[in-house]
């Protein structure tokens, strides 16, 4: 847990309880080392060694050059990084007899993810595996109100405003700075960013007192950490220069079976919370907090994804599968269990922890079979899940979900983790 998180006044700070002995062994690294070369060091960690090494993986369109990092946590379980949207490439992690996976939705190379994007592919924009920001999910009409102005913003999902508005806009598409990190007990990537003020702004621009795009310049970190128990970490840390919104997710699609192995309908999942967000047509939340039970949407004991996918309801249909915000069960503002999935095939175990409200749970419902993943097979409509935790959306346009909104001299945290673990027979 990095120190600058402690002894910070804000709405959203978030006072992180570790609350279990998996939680208590993942905490990121402190210790910098040197960047910018092959090979960062490493720790010593139970019987491996864990490191972070880096690669040349081309140029981003903007012309720099970007990397792909290999965190290896010396345990069997590596994950791939790239500075390019600070996209999560492949979490590679054993089954119950250990052979190992990568149960990550992705390409093999840059111009996969340089080209994933909506105007370009009948699937869409996917953001497999990527930081989303400065506002993960849908803004309705492209437009809010903060402090008595209303910002206008690029509409790039129909009506909606959907990951931070235009690609050329959205987090995904930009390349961080990067700093390896070792620890006694983990290894880290920082990524930093710097979102100028008016980015995704509406074209063309709205007359004033409009404002036009995101206001105030937003600087972002976020550091991926793998530790010894086989958990990805992503700590988030803000700050910005005027008031603005702020949502961050990680958009990674999992597949326990491994990616390109065919559908999830089979493994199970728990969602941790009583509630969620029933959406229009435009897949904005209709204003209610609803109970799950009785409902497709109750996944409080786990059920396999697959289960009522088909049942016909309405919200299923709306949004061609689940795409649907959960209100997480929780107690305090600090890490709480969101969801747990399970593969009975390969045993692998994913349990998601974060600090954030909920968790959007989307059943890869635009993947068309006309996108070639990492491994060389087509993605289709349910090969992958996504666990994005996260604010409601439409938080800047609905007073009744909890507050996005980011103030100058204010500190947005966020904690989410990704823990892989296996169960089962052996
Ligand atoms: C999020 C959205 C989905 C879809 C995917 C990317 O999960 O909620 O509707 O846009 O991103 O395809």
């Amino acid at each position: 847990m990095h120190a600058s998180f402690l002894n910070r006044k804000s709405r959203r700070v978030l006072v992180l309880v570790l609350a279990s002995t998996a939680i208590l062994a993942a905490g990121a690294a402190s210790a910098s080392a040197g960047h910018g070369h092959h090979g960062f060091g490493h720790g010593r960690v139970g019987h491996g060694s864990a490191s972070i090494t880096s690669q040349p993986w081309g140029t981003a369109p903007d012309g720099t050059s970007v990397n792909l990092y290999t965190l290896n946590n010396g345990r069997g379980m590596t994950v791939t990084i790239t500075n390019f949207g600070g996209i999560v490439q492949s979490i590679n992690v054993p089954d119950r007899h250990g052979q190992v996976a990568n149960v990550a939705l992705g390409f093999s190379n840059l111009a996969g993810y340089v080209s994933d994007d909506y105007t370009t592919t009948a699937s869409g924009e996917t953001y497999f595996g990527a930081i989303i920001g400065r506002y993960a999910n849908r803004i309705a009409n492209g437009s809010f109100t903060l402090n008595g102005v209303t910002y206008y913003l690029n509409q790039n999902n129909g009506t909606n405003t959907l990951h931070g508005g235009a690609p050329v806009s959205q987090w995904n598409t930009k390349v961080w700075a990067a700093t390896p990190i070792s620890g006694r007990h983990s290894v880290s990537l920082e990524l930093t960013y710097t979102d100028p003020a008016g980015t995704a702004a509406r074209v063309p621009p709205m007359a004033p007192p409009a404002g036009n795009g995101f206001p105030g310049t937003v600087t972002a970190k976020v550091v991926y950490t793998l530790t010894q128990d086989d958990a990805l970490r992503m700590d988030y840390t803000a700050t910005t220069d005027a008031p603005t919104v702020i949502n961050l997710t990680n958009h990674t699609y999992f597949n326990l079976a491994g990616e390109g192995s065919g559908g999830v309908q089979g493994q199970d999942l728990m969602i941790n919370a009583d509630s969620y967000t029933p959406v229009n047509a435009n897949l904005i939340p209709e204003g209610g907090i609803v109970p799950v039970a009785g409902t497709p949407f109750d996944f409080r004991t786990a059920k396999p994804i697959g289960r009522d996918i088909n049942s016909g309801n309405t919200q299923l249909v709306l949004a061609h599968g689940f795409d649907h915000n959960w209100v997480l069960n929780r107690s305090g503002s600090g890490l709480s269990l969101a969801a747990r999935a399970y593969d009975p095939a390969s045993g692998r175990v994913l349990t998601t922890w974060t600090t954030e409200p909920g968790v959007q749970f989307y059943s890869g419902n635009f993947l068309q079979g006309d996108l070639v993943g990492t491994s060389g097979h087509t993605y289709r409509q349910t090969d992958g899940f996504t666990l994005e935790t996260q604010h409601y959306p439409d938080s800047p346009n609905q007073l009744n979900f909890p507050s996005t909104e980011l103030d100058a001299g204010q500190h947005f945290n966020s904690t989410t983790i990704y823990q892989f673990s296996t169960a089962g027979r052996h």
